[in-house]
């Protein structure tokens, strides 16, 4: 075996310098030796030619002249770790010694130290690590204990990578609900396509239609339904297109009490009579045309799902609420996310993720959603409970930091946004300025991924989806 590098220079435990002599790229792995503690796993971070050229004697070059030019290439190695005896990830705690030749890894080593193959039951398998042939798999306890965040500028993979999640959380029986605010999810009803790709990964197309439910006001396997009774006069106003709302919440307040003295279930049309008994026909006339709209979106009713109906069994819950306007979207999630957590608290629904799509509209950082408050009691206080978040979002700096910084697992995919990127980069721990800057220029496909099992940050190469992807591109010119 022929070292590509040997250290040099100032060296600490964690960050080493080393002269490059053989083939080595930035964001390969290495190995070297610790007089201590033997065969150590590393990265090179960053790579850079040292070169005598100054510009003068550029200017030379360009006439033609032959000037002699020295050059040299010096790495930035991060230090992985070792397993120790009982495999243990350990640091060494004692500077390497400068000569120590340095390796490029092999998978089995590589996969050895990282210890994240898929051989285990209760382990979601994610991809590869970049450019090798070494599986990528996420422990699904920590992943729905400690919640998980898919990050990624619009279009970069975001929905497919979940897909790729909820597929393994399916394979181990987890209860899953997805908030799908634009109907992509029920596709994965169906088998996927066969592509070259998918021999390498070791996946197969497969359809879980038997596992997946989906709930949607019309045309879903189930009628997503809210019990009407339940939504407060204040709320409702506040999703009407009323300009001057505070002047409706009197006229309607009196005409629900009025309805729940006689009911405590009642519809729309009940609301309705009752209004048509005010005096004021100007305001109840547009009460009326607003309580029509909502009854036309079929989402509250008199009697509304129970809650041991949207988790069983194992099964992916798909809520689908494309179609509704944001505010509505905002309502249900608040309603749905606050009965769900109830029930899991007295144990009266199984553990869960949810997995949350567009999280700056439900969990925004700045201004408020029907839904914030739930959603940061979720994040804070979930894993006591077995209820996981799966918080997707294009906008990472929108999304409220009291839930982005609660996830443990953390994977992100190409994101160019100064703002969102100084976000994950507040968010994420150990993540080197280099690595913030290759997030920039990822390709599709391609995430850094972040738990709490592992050292430091790894680029992982999402597997192929087994089922549909519903979110394909619209094509504007053939
Ligand atoms: N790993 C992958 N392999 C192959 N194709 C992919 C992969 N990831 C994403 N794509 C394709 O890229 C396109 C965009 O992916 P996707 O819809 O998941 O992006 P997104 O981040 O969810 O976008 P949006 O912000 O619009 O929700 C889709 O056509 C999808 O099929
Ligand atoms: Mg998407």
């Amino acid at each position: 075996m022929e070292p590509i590098g040997i250290l040099y220079g100032d060296l600490s435990p964690t960050i080493l310098n080393c002269s490059i002599s053989g083939k080595i790229n930035q964001g390969d792995y290495v190995k070297l030796k610790h007089q201590e503690n033997g065969w150590v796993l590393g990265k090179v971070d960053s790579i850079e030619a040292k070169t005598n050229l100054s510009i003068e004697k550029s200017y030379q070059v360009m006439e033609g002249n032959t000037v002699d030019i020295q050059q040299v290439i010096s790495a930035k190695l991060v230090v992985i770790g070792y397993r120790d005896n009982r495999g243990l990830m350990q640091f060494p705690r004692t500077p390497f010694m400068a000569g120590t030749p340095v390796f490029g890894a092999d998978d089995d080593f590589i996969g050895s130290v990282l210890n994240i193959g898929r051989t285990k039951r209760g382990r979601a398998y994610i991809g590869l690590v970049y450019g090798h042939n070494i599986p990528f798999t996420v422990d699904i306890n920590s992943m729905v204990q400690k919640h998980i965040s898919v990050l990624a500028k619009t279009g970069g993979g975001k929905s497919y990578l979940t897909g790729v999640i909820v597929e393994e959380l399916m394979k181990n029986d987890v209860n899953v609900v997805i908030l799908d605010p634009h109907g992509e999810y029920p596709a994965m009803k169906e088998k996927g396509n066969n592509t070259k790709d998918m021999l390498r990964f070791n996946v197969e197309p497969r359809s879980y239609s038997h596992k997946i439910v989906v709930f949607a006001p019309e045309g879903g396997d189930v009628a997503l339904r809210f019990t009407l009774a339940q939504i407060s006069v204040k709320e409702l106003i506040s999703i009407m297109n009323l300009s001057d709302a505070r002047t409706y919440i009197m006229p309607l307040r009196k005409a629900v009490d009025a309805v729940r003295l006689t009911m405590s279930e009642y519809s729309f049309d009940d609301i309705i009579t009752e209004l048509k008994r005010q005096e004021d026909s100007s305001v109840s006339q547009a009460l009326e045309k607003e309580l029509r709209y909502l009854k036309s979106l079929k989402i509250f009713d008199k009697k509304g799902l129970r809650i041991d109906e949207i988790v069983k069994d194992g099964k992916v819950s798909v809520i689908e609420m494309k179609g509704l306007p944001p505010d509505v979207q905002e309502l249900v999630v608040q309603r749905l996310v606050y009965s769900l957590f109830e029930a899991r608290k007295k144990d009266r629904t199984p553990p869960l993720l949810m997995v949350v799509e567009e999280a700056h509209n439900f969990a925004p950082q700045q201004g408020k959603a029907f839904s914030s408050k739930i959603m940061r009691t979720v994040a804070s206080e979930g894993r006591k409970f077995g209820f996981g978040l799966l918080v997707v979002s294009q906008r990472p700096a929108k999304v409220d930091k009291n839930v982005l910084s609660q996830c443990g697992t953390q994977i992100i995919l190409k994101v160019t946004n100064p703002n969102d990127l100084k976000a994950i980069g507040n968010s994420v721990e150990g993540l080197t300025p280099t690595s913030l800057d290759e997030i920039q220029r990822l390709p599709i496909g391609v995430a850094l991924a972040t738990s709490p099992e592992l050292p430091i940050p790894l680029f992982v190469e999402v597997r192929p989806r087994e089922t549909d992807d519903g979110g394909k591109n619209v094509r504007v010119v053939r």
